[in-house]
């Protein structure tokens, strides 16, 4: 037993914790930095992908919570020793899988403000700073993007922040719902259509789901390597004709920036004229590729975002800004609130009943909600636009001397084009291949992986099995991707090998 177990026994047994004495915090705060510190500074010594297997933590821990007090030590000697294998390391500078989770050290102290204060901003009376901060940063940002003024909170719009995109789509989804039902009359529900490509995010079909809409009525458009896997304005045309001479009510359209799958861009602004005279409610899910619309090479990227009627982009992927931080903006803010208003006597206050203020309770799921707008507010402070626009474009840089390796050996290939920072490509597969490279490119990523150097991900475009690598690790430099490229080399080499 060491010292601080000590001091922690000893004040049970005068039957005096203190769980919140600043001087303890002081104290145990700075132990906590420092192991954290030193997990950064350690980092790349860990496998990547945990190797662990299910179930392993089981045997690790004891069966009970603990009667007494244990120490900070021993606590951290658990973690370093018993959950550590267990993390997969995204911030790992090796990190190159699905989208990036960024972290960074003005996100971190923000989050670690926020907390501290530990608030419930729910409504603006219960933190008037957490409201009115959200408010300024999201306006900020809508103009770093050089959004719409409609989406600035000045007007009939504004922004918030949800915990993920598929929040940030579920409620647009049931804004747009319900808006549609007030007019045409709430028995109408099992005609209304919803509209994206078969690119669009999983977060769609769950959001359409909770908000009752009939499965048969979510009409997946094919995307191929035709148009690189944007939706074709085209066929949302033809669906929406066939669906109104049935008998259905077109009501939600969702394009997206940046595809999950490939990163593909989707026509904003013909997409947006069709769903505008069709009276469309027009969602655009830029989550992963929104971050890189602050640089002006990339903006033209959401050209057309005048049409939407909402846009979202995931601060806490590529914006260095601590997960979550989902941020949506809507050019009517009043749809969400009918939708996701309640007013429960409980509730009620001077400042809400005189409607003066915004209370964002009413633009979410959750009553509950953090101080989330300090670690924006942080980054975008203690960073400043210009460096946020260079370390955007340092990691499409980097994508772009991984796709020249890639183009460099013969036994590779690159499979759809490069936007962002995102590189799909596989190794080409022996001439009449059985499943044309399915199991060689699936053995590969397995190698990888398990290796622990590195860690990428995968998809299927076009039946193909699909290797994915995202650069967008904070601490990933070009050594990195160079040391990828030679572990993906080795393990093809002994793969083709066999
Ligand atoms: C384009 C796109 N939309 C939505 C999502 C879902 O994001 P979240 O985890 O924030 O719900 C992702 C996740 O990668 C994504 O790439």
């Amino acid at each position: 037993m060491n010292k601080n177990s000590k001091s922690f026994l000893f004040r049970m047994e005068k039957n005096t914790l203190k769980p919140m004495d600043s001087e303890q915090l002081r104290e145990y705060g700075h132990q906590m930095v420092d192991f954290i510190a030193d997990y950064y500074k350690s980092i790349e010594s860990f496998s990547v992908l945990s190797q662990v297997k299910p179930g392993y933590l089981r045997e690790l821990l004891p069966d009970a919570a603990p009667k007494h007090p244990e120490s900070l030590q021993d606590v951290l000697n658990d973690v370093q020793q018993k959950i550590i294998p267990g993390v997969t390391h995204w911030q790992s500078p090796d990190y190159f899988a699905y989208y990036p989770s960024n972290s960074s050290t003005a996100g971190f102290l923000g989050e670690m403000l926020s907390a501290g204060f530990n608030i419930v901003g729910f409504s603006w009376v219960t933190s008037p700073a957490a409201t009115e901060l959200e408010v300024i940063v999201l306006d900020w940002l809508a103009k770093i993007l050089k959004l719409p003024n409609e989406f600035l909170s000045s007007g009939q719009g504004g922004g918030v922040i949800q915990g993920t995109a598929s929040e940030a789509i579920l409620v647009v989804l049931l804004a747009a719902r319900d808006k549609v039902l007030r007019k045409i009359g709430r028995n109408s529900l099992e005609k209304l259509v919803v509209y994206a490509s078969d690119q669009t995010h999983s977060a769609l079909q769950k959001a359409c789901q909770i908000a009752g809409i009939y499965p048969e009525n979510f009409r997946v458009l094919k995307a191929d390597s035709s148009t690189n896997y944007a939706l074709i304005p085209y066929q949302l045309h033809e669906a929406i004709i066939n669906d109104l001479s049935s008998g259905f009510i077109p009501f939600f359209l969702c394009a997206t920036v940046g595809t999950t799958s490939s990163a593909a861009v989707d026509p904003l602004s013909d997409l947006g004229k069709i769903a505008k005279a069709n009276d469309i409610w027009f969602h655009v899910d830029a989550a992963y590729a929104g971050s890189a619309c602050i640089c002006p090479e990339y903006r033209h990227h959401i050209d057309g975002i005048e049409e939407a009627t909402s846009f979202g982009m995931n601060a806490h992927k590529w914006l260095l800004t601590n997960f979550d931080c989902s941020l949506l903006w809507v050019k009517d803010r009043s749809a969400l609130i009918q939708s996701l208003s309640t007013n429960p006597e409980f509730l009620k206050n001077k400042a809400s009943q005189e409607n003066t203020v915004v209370d964002f309770k009413d633009w979410q799921i959750p009553l509950g909600r953090r101080f989330r707008s300090l670690k924006l507010w942080m980054v975008l402070r203690l960073y400043g636009v210009e460096n946020l626009q260079s370390y955007i474009r340092n990691h499409i840089k980097l994508a772009e001397q991984f796709m020249q390796l890639i183009t460099s050996d013969p036994r590779f290939e690159v499979v759809a084009p490069r936007t962002f920072s995102l590189v799909c490509f596989r190794l080409v597969p022996p001439e009449g291949d059985q499943d044309n490279g399915y199991k060689l490119n699936y053995n590969l990523l397995d190698a990888v992986n398990t290796s622990g150097k590195i860690f990428i991900s995968h998809t299927v475009l076009s039946g193909k099995f699909i290797l994915r690598f995202a650069v967008g690790a904070p601490l990933t430099e070009e050594s990195h991707v160079k040391a990828a490229w030679k572990v993906l080399q080795d393990q093809a080499t002994i793969l083709l090998r066999e």
